[in-house]
């Protein structure tokens, strides 16, 4: 047996001395009661009794430990020329400092902090300091407009809301003020208090008796100790898409989180303390919680916060020249950008200027790591590529391949095989596993490993049954896929109404909501079509009222202005057209998948429960006109 197989039996044979272990790369205020509580399935509780800090332990340790002087955040801002390092001990007295700040505003351990930042480090000092104060803090993505900033605040119902006043987004100047003002202005809870860093290329205005500057606040606040908290205390609420308009708020807790974590920064990404690890992702994406700031700060590795993208800021080689000058070892992005700098410089010149002499291995995630994207990135760079499952509920990794521990030989289309805690297995729609080779629904055998999610906030009905109804006694991912005779995992998509776009995750469902109220609008569809570079677009079909006459051209140009003020640039809903009638099941369900098999080419049979087959033809002349799909032959 190798050294991978063989850990991950350990883990699946014996969970709970499994992670008994990991916990003890963990500092503890006191020890657990057990290890897991399986009392109340499917809610699992992991180091239940367990106390411990996940600030101090990101941040306070390892000044303690001899880390004081080593960097723990490079940020680096191409957007602003700003390259600045922040060392553990400055971390420290940051965090402690901006808690002191906290705290004076009322915020105390169990109070929610919603976080609407762009990519500066005072957002990982406002997550720190949450988690310091045993406060719960909710992180919302800058790309998303006041309607989903308000959506989120009346669920969390912060106390205060941490901003600032603007970001620079590739070349564009925002103001974010505007935009926390109207997303208070539209929610119907009250937060007591908004702290503002004010940028120096915009400022915001502030309102008298509500609003804080940061930086004034910070000057008259005193540093603040780690409260001690349960293992099963919640450390942050982070919301993501359902099928419908209202989020899901995946809610994460202390003790289960930071084992997990800790775990994988050596186990899956080869990352040792005092190494340099890059992820470029946001800090509004789980991908930023757990790999920007939490992950690589438990390890006490570096961890570099980038505020650029990976094109236009200013070239393609932006990238390599991160990595040449932090001296990076590995960074984790999404397969898009990769697509992005490809597309610019396809035959990788700009890799010519850079040493990247430092750098061991390059991680995706986000979406499917097309087969053209790993093997330019292989051929360019000539490190390994490694691509790798997970969801905004898992929190870290559910296949992959662990360097740490075996690396395995990579498989195209493949994240590789189930990471250590993770029982995954292909089932058909009843709920039997499906033989090797054979696609189906993936699911996971519970319990779920710790660090994953442990309900949704305030919803513990969604939670079961969204999650663990369907397929009794599994986690139901929602994606579908296959496992090869190796045991190797394809994950081939998602199964419901949530799609994928340059790696983040939106719902149809959200966007037919919005559509279906334009008064002209008598019902709609969204549907994902394949994209060259953001891997899925959102495309969307509608049919007007009876006695509408307006040109339906205006009409979809009326719905993808909707849509952007609504959810936000992000969702890229440019393409909508009105069609006569939209096909549909004889009971009235409207056949999303069968359009969506038409505008992607794919192939696909008639339903038979079809109302009229006619409509498929129409639709298929529609989607041709847009630019999808292909004729028939
Ligand atoms: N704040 C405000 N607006 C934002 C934003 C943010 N943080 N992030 C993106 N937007 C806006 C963009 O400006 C753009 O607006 P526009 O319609 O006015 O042009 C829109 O949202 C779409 O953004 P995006 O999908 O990022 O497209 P892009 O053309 O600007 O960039 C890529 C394309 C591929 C370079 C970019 O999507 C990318 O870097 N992707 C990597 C994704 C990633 O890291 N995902 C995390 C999971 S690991
Ligand atoms: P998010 O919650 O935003 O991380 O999105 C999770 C979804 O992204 C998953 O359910 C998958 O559909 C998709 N996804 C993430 N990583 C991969 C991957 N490596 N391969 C295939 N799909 C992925």
């Amino acid at each position: 047996m190798g050294e991978y197989a063989a850990v991950f039996q350990k883990s699946v044979d014996n969970p709970e001395q499994f992670w008994a272990d990991a916990a003890k790369g963990i500092s503890w205020y006191s020890p657990w009661e057990k290890v897991l509580d399986a009392s109340n399935p499917p809610f699992y509780r992991w180091f239940p009794g367990g106390t411990l800090n996940t600030c101090y332990n990101a941040v306070d340790r390892h000044v303690e430990g001899g880390r004081a002087e080593q960097t723990a955040i490079i940020y680096d801002s191409p957007v602003t020329s700003t390259v600045r390092r922040i060392s553990y001990g400055e971390l420290q007295g940051q965090v402690a400092t901006f808690a002191g700040a906290l705290a004076s505003l009322g915020v105390g351990k169990g109070d929610t902090v919603v976080i609407y930042m762009p990519m500066i480090p005072e957002a990982a000092v406002a997550m720190l300091a949450c988690a310091r104060l045993g406060a719960v803090h909710s992180v919302v993505f800058g790309g998303f407009a006041p309607h989903e900033l308000a959506i989120r605040i009346d669920h969390a119902q912060p106390k205060v809301l941490v901003t600032a006043s603007g970001a620079i987004e590739g070349k564009k100047v925002l103001a974010y003020k505007p935009m926390v003002d109207t997303a208070i202005e539209q929610s119907t809870h009250r937060v007591d208090g908004v702290v503002v860093f004010q940028r120096d290329f915009v400022t915001a205005e502030l309102q008298a008796g509500r609003d804080h500057d940061w930086q004034a606040l910070v000057a008259k606040s005193e540093p603040v100790g780690c409260t001690p908290v349960l293992a099963t205390d919640p450390l942050y609420i982070l919301y993501t898409s359902g099928t419908t308009g209202m989020p899901k708020g995946v809610l994460r807790d202390n003790g289960g989180h930071a084992v997990a974590l800790h775990w994988t920064m050596k186990n899956l990404y080869d990352i040792n303390p005092g190494e340099v690890w890059w992820s470029a992702s946001d800090v509004g994406w789980v991908v930023g919680h757990s790999y920007i700031v939490y992950a690589p700060l438990l390890q006490g590795s570096t961890t570099v916060l980038y505020e650029g993208k990976p094109v236009g800021t200013p070239d393609a080689g932006a990238f390599w020249r991160v990595i040449s000058e932090h001296r990076v070892k590995a960074l984790f992005t999404a397969p898009t950008a990769f697509r992005a700098i490809k597309k610019e410089d396809p035959n990788g010149e700009r890799l010519a200027d850079y040493d990247l002499s430092s750098f061991a291995c390059l991680y995706l995630a986000g979406e499917r790591t097309d087969p053209d994207t790993l093997h330019w990135a292989e051929n360019k760079l000539q490190v390994p590529v490694i691509d790798h499952w997970w969801q905004t509920e898992t929190g870290w990794a559910i296949v992959g391949n662990c360097r740490g521990i075996e690396e395995l030989p990579v498989k195209e289309g493949s994240p590789t095989k189930p990471l250590p805690g993770w029982d995954v297995r292909v089932v058909d729609d009843g709920g039997k596993e499906v033989a090797r080779g054979q696609e189906g629904n993936i699911v996971v055998k519970l319990p779920l490993p710790p660090g994953t999610l442990v309900t949704l906030w305030r919803n513990d009905e969604r939670f079961v049954k969204s999650y663990m109804t369907r397929f009794p006694g599994y986690y139901e991912t929602s994606d579908g896929g296959y496992m090869d005779a190796d045991g190797y995992l394809y994950v081939m998509g998602r199964m419901d109404d949530v799609i994928n776009i340059a790696g983040h995750r939106l719902s149809t469902g959200a966007m037919e909501e919005i559509i279906a109220n334009h008064p002209d609008v008598a019902e709609c569809a969204v549907f994902g079509a394949d994209d060259q570079l953001k891997g899925q677009l959102p495309v969307g079909l509608f049919v007007v009222k009876a006695g509408v006459s307006r040109d339906g051209g205006e009409i979809a140009a009326e719905l993808v202005k909707m849509v952007r003020e609504t959810i936000g640039p992000i969702a890229c809903f440019r393409d909508a057209r009105q069609v006569a009638r939209l096909p549909k099941t004889r009971s009235g369900k409207i056949l999303r998948g069968t359009m969506r098999s038409i505008a992607n080419s794919k192939e696909y049979r008639t339903p038979s429960t079809i109302d009229d087959p006619a409509i498929l033809g129409e639709i298929t002349d529609a989607l041709l006109q847009m630019g999808y799909g292909k004729k028939e032959s």
